[in-house]
């Protein structure tokens, strides 16, 4: 899989990532989530992103990562309107991180300015790697925008799909031209973009590039646009890990490729 530098060329991560969002918990209803961790190692995944918005995600996850957690890029996130209760979700993410969160992103811009100044004395001690900003929705861009113009965060992560592509036209040029790590949100489309699928004779023409399901299509649409660094694909089952890890090598697309990938998803 390939890697590319998140947040000023500082650490190198492979491309295809792992979400947690509803699906850790998932796979740990099934007696799982240990079995999901260690298989997305085995197939080169080894950035997980979580949160305390996440139910008990963030504590399943560390419970995963028992003797493991040395090989993962952890990126976590605040996400509260007190500042007390950010300082206490930072200092739990530590300690079940062993020591250290390697990404901490404010989850949906919630009270930034109160959590920026407390993020960054905790990557000055050295608690926190790089520190980052996420919003879902594109009414919350334009507050995005100003977060990254103040030059005090190395990362942003926000939605990307085929039927979800307001990030081109402000977020990714800005982040591209402040030098920011780009992690994408939702590149299946929460699961919506991979219910209807187009068949393999339409899927030939993406053959030569590695491409042979529609799952693959979508991460490497994304991972196709430069200005990205690492797609966050979230799922329950290991045995669909390693199809989603085969979406993060090149070739990539070009932009014939990323139109019928449009085409096909307006289609389905
Ligand atoms: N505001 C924020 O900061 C924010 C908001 C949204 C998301 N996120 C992050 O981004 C991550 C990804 O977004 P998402 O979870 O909303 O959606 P997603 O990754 O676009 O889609 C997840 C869905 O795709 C399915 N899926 C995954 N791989 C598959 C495969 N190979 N074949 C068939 N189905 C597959 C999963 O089902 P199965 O589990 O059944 O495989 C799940 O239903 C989240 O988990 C979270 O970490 C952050």
């Amino acid at each position: 899989m390939e890697n590319r530098n998140l947040g000023r060329g500082s650490v190198s991560v492979p491309v295809v990532g792992l979400g947690t969002w509803r699906r850790l918990e998932a796979a740990a209803a099934a007696g799982r989530h240990r079995e999901l961790i260690d298989t997305a190692l085995a197939v080169g995944i080894r950035l997980v992103d979580t949160s305390p918005m996440y139910g008990s995600a963030e504590r399943l996850l560390a419970e995963a990562l028992d003797g493991t957690r040395e090989q993962v890029v952890i990126a976590d996130k605040v996400w509260t309107p007190s500042p007390e209760e950010g300082v206490a979700q930072l200092a739990r993410a530590v300690d079940w991180y062993g020591g250290r969160v390697d990404l901490m992103q404010i989850h949906n811009l919630v009270a930034w300015a109160a959590h920026l100044p407390m993020l960054e004395a905790a990557r000055a001690q050295g608690l926190v790697g790089l520190i980052g900003a996420t919003h879902y929705s594109t009414a919350a861009f334009p507050e995005l925008a100003e977060v990254m113009s103040t030059g005090r965060i190395d990362t942003i992560q926000v939605p990307y799909n085929p039927m979800q592509r307001e990030v081109e036209r402000t977020i990714l040029p800005l982040a591209d031209d402040l030098g920011l790590g780009v992690l994408l949100m939702r590149p299946l489309g929460e699961g919506r973009l991979v219910r209807r699928q187009p068949g393999a004779a339409e899927l030939a023409p993406l053959r030569p590039f590695g491409v042979t399901t529609w799952v693959q299509a979508l991460i490497k649409w994304g991972l196709s646009d430069p200005r990205v660094h690492v797609s966050l694909a979230a799922t329950a089952h290991p045995e669909r890990l390693q199809e989603n890890a085969a979406a993060g090598s090149p070739p990539w697309f070009g932009p014939e490729e990323r139109a019928l990938v449009l085409r096909l998803a307006e289609a389905h």
